[in-house]
């Protein structure tokens, strides 16, 4: 059986905004062999604010590793068989922390805030040269999604920041920065580094010339020397040094060798290495990201333009047109912790079924205003449509629709773009086992829905970067070392027409969701 062919084994961190994740693969099938996950808490300290503690974060990390090493020992399996450690994470997240005692000087601001629309409108009036000064050097339009405006807000409103910038004990970074900094050793010679993928979500980094770009740094006020080394996504970055009493020093030793975003990790994990290739990730938001290869396309319809990967120190950088949504399973945890209709975020799929339709009512959740390919801060969540008959079935329908149909202006955005319409869509991430939301999908896109048996790509991908690593060389990315991973196709079963007029009254809804802030 494929169990019996246990090759060198590859752990990766899968830090997400809702969850962390610690999974530990085969690398010569790419099987998952053991993983563990915890939740993590998001707070909302006022409206539009979003944030999360780093050190929580991290103690997920800690805990994950612990509980996947001992689900392991179970099994049988030794954990020094773990030859490599890839890392991937939310993207954008940002924080920012004391080299000298380790210690966070403030909370992560979530990449879903919005406490710096005001910051983004007053830059965008000052920008230098045309509109296009951000978009031409970065790929991305100048929105509170991104880590610099954060980064300006932080340096603006801390003290603490302040003072430990000017006495150079601050160090900035994502939120993979921060954990490979603290994993390999922290305050006591941690690596302080970032890789091409989560620098190219920050708003200062040059996609042509791969190097933090001196103009965005001077435009945003960031101060140059608070920011990571830029190194490829396969490459050894350091060694796992974790300095105190937890099991997950078993570790220690390993070398992380993978970083990616979480989005272009999927893609990795999903083996879309050629130029036209795409993929759908359903985590807290959307992401579809499309392989362009070495070119640096810019969208005319709102997509952004990103780093997909550069697989090694020598190797070529690739490209990404993605379509970001920031609310896809958000949605559900919002209808389990705000409005409690569900107990827990499985059950959804049981109160959609119940109906089988959202009977004419329309869920936009425009939490955080509406990104691509709107780009519009001033949108607001709405749910209508709604009449007498409307229950609770009605609504978890509805929301499992606008997963489908914002899934579906991204991907029309996406083949505006390239010309070549996608035939079949690649998907994955945690809410990709609901069988209803895949077959909607489906009839929504009126394409087939292509999703793998293992549903963890994200993970895999980091995992086959940290495989891959000069100096690791366990994985070789070819499609045989992925022999585990089988693929179940949902085809539309509803007609053209019928897709076509669903999807013409949401985007009437979308139209109504926005305008609610001025
Ligand atoms: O850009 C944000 C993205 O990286 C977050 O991913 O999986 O937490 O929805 P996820």
């Amino acid at each position: 059986s494929k169990k019996a062919v246990l090759g060198p084994l590859v752990g990766a961190v899968d830090q997400g905004t809702s969850s962390t994740r610690f999974l530990v693969f085969n690398s010569k099938t790419a099987e998952l062999l053991s993983h563990h996950q915890v939740e993590i808490k998001q707070e909302f300290p006022r409206e539009g604010w979003v944030e999360q503690d780093p050190k929580e974060i991290l103690h997920s990390v800690y805990e994950c590793i612990e509980k996947t090493c001992e689900k392991l020992g179970q099994l049988n399996i030794d954990i020094s068989n773990i030859k490599a450690i890839g890392v991937s994470n939310q993207r954008e997240t940002t924080v920012v922390w004391d080299k000298l005692t380790g210690e966070p000087l403030y909370n992560a601001v979530v990449w879903l805030d919005l406490r710096t629309q005001s910051t983004v409108e007053n830059l965008s009036k000052r920008i230098p040269g045309n509109n296009n000064f951000v978009k031409s050097k970065t790929g991305l339009p100048l929105s509170t999604y991104f880590s610099a405006v954060k980064l300006r807000w932080l340096l603006d409103n801390v003290r603490k920041v302040q003072k430990a910038v000017e006495e150079k004990r601050a160090l900035f970074g994502t939120i993979d920065s921060w954990l490979i900094w603290s994993l390999t050793g922290g305050a006591n010679g941690g690596v302080h580094c970032t890789d091409v993928t989560n620098a190219s979500r920050t708003m200062l980094f040059n996609i042509h010339s791969l190097e933090w770009d001196k103009e965005l740094c001077e435009f945003f006020g960031i101060p140059m020397e608070i920011l990571p080394n830029v190194r490829s996504s396969s490459e050894i970055y350091g060694l796992m040094k974790i300095s105190h009493s937890l099991k997950a020093g078993a570790l220690e030793g390993v070398p992380i060798s993978g970083c990616l975003g979480d989005q272009s990790a999927a893609l990795v994990g999903q083996m879309c290495f050629q130029d036209g290739q795409a993929k759908n990730t359903y985590g807290t938001g959307c992401f579809l990201l499309c392989n362009t290869g070495h070119k640096c396309v810019f969208s005319d319809h709102g997509l952004l333009t990103t780093v997909a990967y550069k697989l090694g120190r020598d190797k070529p950088v690739y490209y990404a047109l993605e379509g970001s949504v920031a609310i896809a399973g958000a949605v559900i945890r919002w209808l389990r912790d705000n409005l409690g209709i569900i107990q827990s975020s499985e059950e959804i799929e049981k109160l959609a079924k119940e109906v089988g339709t959202s009977y004419g009512c329309y869920f936009v959740p425009a939490f955080s205003g509406l990104y691509a390919p709107y780009w519009e801060p001033s949108a607001r969540g709405i749910i209508c449509g709604l009449t007498q008959f409307t229950n609770k079935c009605h609504i978890a329908f509805a929301a499992l629709e606008a997963v489908c149909f914002q899934t579906r202006e991204i991907l029309d955005a996406m083949n505006r773009d390239c010309g070549i319409p996608l035939s079949h869509l690649q998907v994955d991430g945690g809410m990709t086992s609901n069988k209803i939301l895949m077959q909607l999908q489906a009839d929504i896109l009126y394409i087939p829905v292509v999703k793998p048996s293992m549903p963890e790509t994200t993970a895999l991908g980091a995992a086959m970067a940290a495989g891959a690593a000069e100096g690791v060389g366990v994985w070789s990315l070819e499609p045989e070392d992925l022999s585990a991973v089988t693929m179940e196709r949902f085809e539309p079963q509803i007609n053209a027409e019928e897709s076509e007029i669903r999807y013409s009254t949401w985007k009437k809804a979308v139209m109504k969701s926005m305008g609610w802030v001025t």
